[in-house]
């Protein structure tokens, strides 16, 4: 997909910069990189390329969207960044919420993933039931991520490896646990337990161990197991898409 970035003002630029730096601090204050990447992905996810409804425009930012079953929990991410993004009112909620998931994984010593600012913001949330279901397998994931989304099957082996980060909360989605040993670094070790197998207090989804069943899926598991700066690569390549479905589309 060629991109057609929209061109925004020096002022608004410079604001991006200063707020890039204001999450930075913020987010290694409090810890919460790992929410921060799922609300930024969980606004991005909602994007359907057939109706071009949904995706990162900012609708996270109301209630409705956030008591989607799926968002349990997210209200707490949009709570904490709200005094920050009063201080930047120029900035759209859309680009504030998705440079904060880019801070969130460099800040945790992820790979840097390229931000390009001036989506809008949309008045609408996308309707409910966009975002995957953790128990299911890899014919669901390639219906959301791939028929709905419009990534591909390595988007989804990299974007997966963003379970590097955080960890699952009973009271939010049923699940418990984090997915590796150090939920506050984001390195390829969510591959390599994967590839472990079942270990004491560590948690794997069944969308996460699908693909280890997948004959496309799992080559990819293994060469980010083995090699870390491919997953970096790849992660980053896979984020910035995700940021930017439905956005400077030409
Ligand atoms: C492949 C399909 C996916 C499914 C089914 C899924 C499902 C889940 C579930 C059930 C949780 C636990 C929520 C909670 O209880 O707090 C979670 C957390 C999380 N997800 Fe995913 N996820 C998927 C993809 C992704 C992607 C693509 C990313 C980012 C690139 C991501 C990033 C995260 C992060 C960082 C957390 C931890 C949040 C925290 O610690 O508060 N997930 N995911």
């Amino acid at each position: 997909m060629v991109k057609n970035y929209p061109a925004v003002s020096e002022e608004y630029l410079k604001a991006v910069d200063k707020c890039k730096k204001k999450l930075r601090g913020f987010i290694a204050e409090k810890n919460c990189a790992p929410l921060m990447l799922r609300l930024a992905w969980h606004s991005a996810g909602t994007f359907d390329q057939g109706s071009k409804t949904g995706g990162p425009f900012g609708t996270m930012r109301f209630k409705a969207e956030q008591g989607h079953g799926a968002n349990n929990g997210i209200h707490i991410a949009i709570n904490l960044l709200e005094p920050i993004k009063e201080q930047f009112p120029i900035l759209s909620y859309a680009d504030f919420y998705q440079l904060a998931g880019v801070v969130a994984v460099e800040i945790t010593g992820g790979p840097e993933v390229p931000f390009h600012p001036g989506r809008q913001d949309k008045e609408e949330p996308p309707i409910e039931g966009r975002l995957p279901d953790a128990t299911k397998g890899c014919d669901h994931l390639r219906d959301v991520f791939g028929k709905q989304m419009g990534l591909s099957d390595q988007d989804i082996v990299a974007l997966s490896g963003g379970h590097t980060l955080g960890r699952c909360h009973k009271e939010r989605s049923g699940f418990d646990g984090p997915w590796t040993p150090n939920p506050l670094i984001f390195d390829n070790s969510y591959f390599t337990v994967l590839l472990g197998g079942d270990k004491e207090g560590l948690l794997m989804l069944p969308s996460d161990k699908a693909l280890l069943s997948d004959p496309v899926f799992r080559p990819l598991v293994e060469k980010y197991a083995a090699d870390e700066d491919a997953f970096f690569a790849d992660y980053a390549v896979a984020h910035m898409k995700l940021s930017e479905l439905g956005f400077a589309e030409a």
